[in-house]
């Protein structure tokens, strides 16, 4: 795992939804190092622990970063103004394997587990679907940017706001793929993971845990795995995943 650190401008902010920020740092270090699906532990003024952040976007020389307020780190990131710095630990983990003989990849993404997916789907070469869910119409977010990277576009929202009125799954049932990535609650991971396995197509999964280093050093982000033989034994998040094989993982 190569990673380093980096202390990145602000070159561009936006506010997304009413506690969603969509930030684009300067990054020619880390940049040209890393891949979607990785992600970045961002160090917050005043607070002892990073912040793990997907990467949403790789630019030559710039990471774009979308991120939720959840409590107090993500508050301070996201008051954070263009000019100044975010202190970049990266790229982080394993990202999700792009290459290989699938030419038809579908993109689930629930809430704030779209981001990294809209990394992966800009540089998948095949065909792409994107299969977005929301609670409603007000928490949707970067339908517009699968779109303009060439995915065809669905989405569902609890409410019926926005889209097909119900689960990513519900959408998901009628499209034809031969590779799936996936990131979004645990609930929806198990009925994405359950359909594509009953399908015989490989799923990939990105996955979320508590995390302090990133590193693998303070064995915090535990998750349990599964092997070839059904055994389970527990790996690390940030750097057996965050991206695992669905079939890997005990969900
Ligand atoms: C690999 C990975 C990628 C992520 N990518 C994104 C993303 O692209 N956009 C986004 O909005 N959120 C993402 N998250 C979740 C994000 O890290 C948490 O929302 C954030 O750390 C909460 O920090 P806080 O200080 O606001 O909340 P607090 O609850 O005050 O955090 C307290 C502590 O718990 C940790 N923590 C709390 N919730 C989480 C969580 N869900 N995951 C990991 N650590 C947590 C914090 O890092 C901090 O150390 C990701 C998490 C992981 C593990
Ligand atoms: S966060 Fe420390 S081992 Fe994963």
């Amino acid at each position: 795992m190569r990673y380093d650190t980096e202390l990145c401008r602000i070159l561009a902010k936006k506010q997304l939804t009413k506690d969603i920020f969509d930030v684009t740092v300067s990054a020619p270090k880390l940049a040209p190092i890393a891949k979607p699906g990785q992600f970045a532990q961002i160090l917050v003024p005043g607070k002892t622990l990073r912040r793990p952040i997907s990467l949403c976007g790789i630019g030559r020389e710039t990471f774009r970063l979308v991120f939720q307020v959840r409590g107090a780190g993500t508050k301070i990131l996201s008051e954070l103004q263009p000019g100044e710095k975010m202190d970049i630990l990266a790229p982080l983990g394993k990202g999700f394997p792009l290459e290989g003989s699938a030419t038809h990849a579908v993109f689930v993404g629930g809430g704030i587990g779209v981001p990294p997916l809209l990394c992966a789907a800009a540089a998948f070469s095949g065909e792409r679907t994107a299969v977005l869910g929301f609670r409603s119409k007000n928490a949707a977010i970067l339908a517009d940017d699968f779109a303009a990277c060439g995915c065809q576009v669905q989405i569902a929202t609890d409410d019926g706001s926005l889209g097909t009125h119900g689960l990513v799954t519900d959408i998901l049932k009628k499209q034809h793929f031969d590779i799936c990535y996936a990131c979004g609650p645990m609930p929806m991971l198990r009925a994405v993971a359950k359909l594509c396995a009953q399908r015989k197509i490989p799923c990939w999964i990105s996955m979320e845990q508590r995390m302090a280093c990133g590193i693998g050093a303070c064995l915090g982000c535990a998750v349990e795995l599964r092997r070839e033989d059904d055994s389970s034994y527990y790996g690390h998040v940030c750097k057996d995943g965050p991206v695992f094989p669905a079939d890997r993982v005990v969900l």
